[in-house]
């Protein structure tokens, strides 16, 4: 399998490679569409969880690289007649697709597809359960990058449902790969994942307002309640005053900090709309730059040689 065919997750992905596709990125930023890149070939979204910005991104980022793109609708197609995974990945393979976008629940689950597909098959992870979310680790570090160049200075506070959160995992392996060495983790003991050893460079912080001090990059999560007991839920009230970004909150990080979200953000909930549209807020420049990271990342697995 050769190291650029698929994007499965940032863990131990070398620098190189996550600099050369947020270079990728950038030239795409410049350069726009280029039609005959992909042309002829066909990318497929296999979403089985919702998805607004991924979905939507992959999409344009396919059609600006002149790709067909074919958006297999999970709730009407046999697996949910109990078609088997397997069956459903060589079915697809036998129309000639080039490329797979997988997004689905379980943990490993676009590890397996590529595992399985044919050689000429990239299989990209859109997301799996609470393990990995590549492209938005990398979208997250080329949002970044735009504004701070020195990631070995770098102070980045993120907050929220960390237990649940392949954007959290995907963030600190990128980060880290690119150098950043002070990384603060912040969330309720419910939200904070079983095994610390997950995220070795972190350090953990309790109180959010001590996790802001001098913050440079704060990145806020979203609470996962699909993936989560009623037992681990705090009201949204209580969870709001604790771990909520406010503007006296963000007073307390270094004065021209980064906001950064995923999305889909719930206002009042993790963030106070005065902050999620307020001048430091990049969240909307994340959703553009998922676009340019996406035509990289289906640029780098579709063209470069092995
Ligand atoms: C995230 C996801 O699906 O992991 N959203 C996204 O892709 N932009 C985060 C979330 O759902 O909270």
């Amino acid at each position: 399998m050769s190291t650029t065919r698929h994007l499965l997750s940032l863990q131990d992905m070398p620098r190189e490679r996550i600099v050369r596709l947020l270079d990728l990125a950038e030239d795409f930023r410049a350069r726009g569409q280029q039609r005959e890149l992909l042309a002829g070939r066909t990318v497929l979204n296999l979403f089985f969880e919702p998805s607004t910005r991924t979905r939507t991104s992959f999409e344009i980022a396919a059609r600006r690289l002149g790709a067909d793109v074919v958006n297999f609708d999970v709730s009407r197609s046999s697996t949910s007649k109990g078609e088997s995974m397997l069956d459903t990945l060589h079915t697809l393979e036998a129309m000639q697709l080039d490329a797979l976008i997988v997004r689905h629940g379980e943990n490993g689950m676009p590890e397996y597809l590529a595992a399985h597909a044919r050689s000429e098959v990239s299989v990209i992870n859109a997301g799996d359960g609470c393990h990995a979310h590549p492209t938005q680790g990398l979208l997250d570090a080329l949002t970044i990058r735009r504004h701070r160049s020195d990631f070995e200075n770098l102070r980045v506070t993120i907050c929220g449902d960390i237990r649940h959160s392949r954007v959290a995992r995907s963030d600190v392996h990128a980060l880290t790969a690119l150098g950043a060495k002070d990384i603060r983790l912040c969330a309720p003991r419910a939200l904070l994942p079983d095994d610390l050893r997950e995220f070795p460079d972190c350090t953990l912080v309790e109180d959010f307002d001590a996790a802001l001090q001098d913050a440079d990059v704060v990145i806020m999560l979203r609470i996962q309640k699909e993936r989560m007991s009623a037992a681990l839920l705090p009201s949204d009230a209580g969870y709001f005053a604790r771990y909520g970004l406010d503007a006296r909150r963000l007073a307390l990080a270094s004065p021209d900090c980064l906001v950064l979200h995923p999305g889909p953000i719930n206002r009042g909930v993790e963030i106070a709309p005065e902050v999620a549209d307020g001048p430091q807020s990049r969240i909307l420049e994340q959703v553009a730059n998922g676009v340019f990271v996406r035509m990289a990342v289906l640029a780098e697995t579709l063209t470069l040689p092995a």
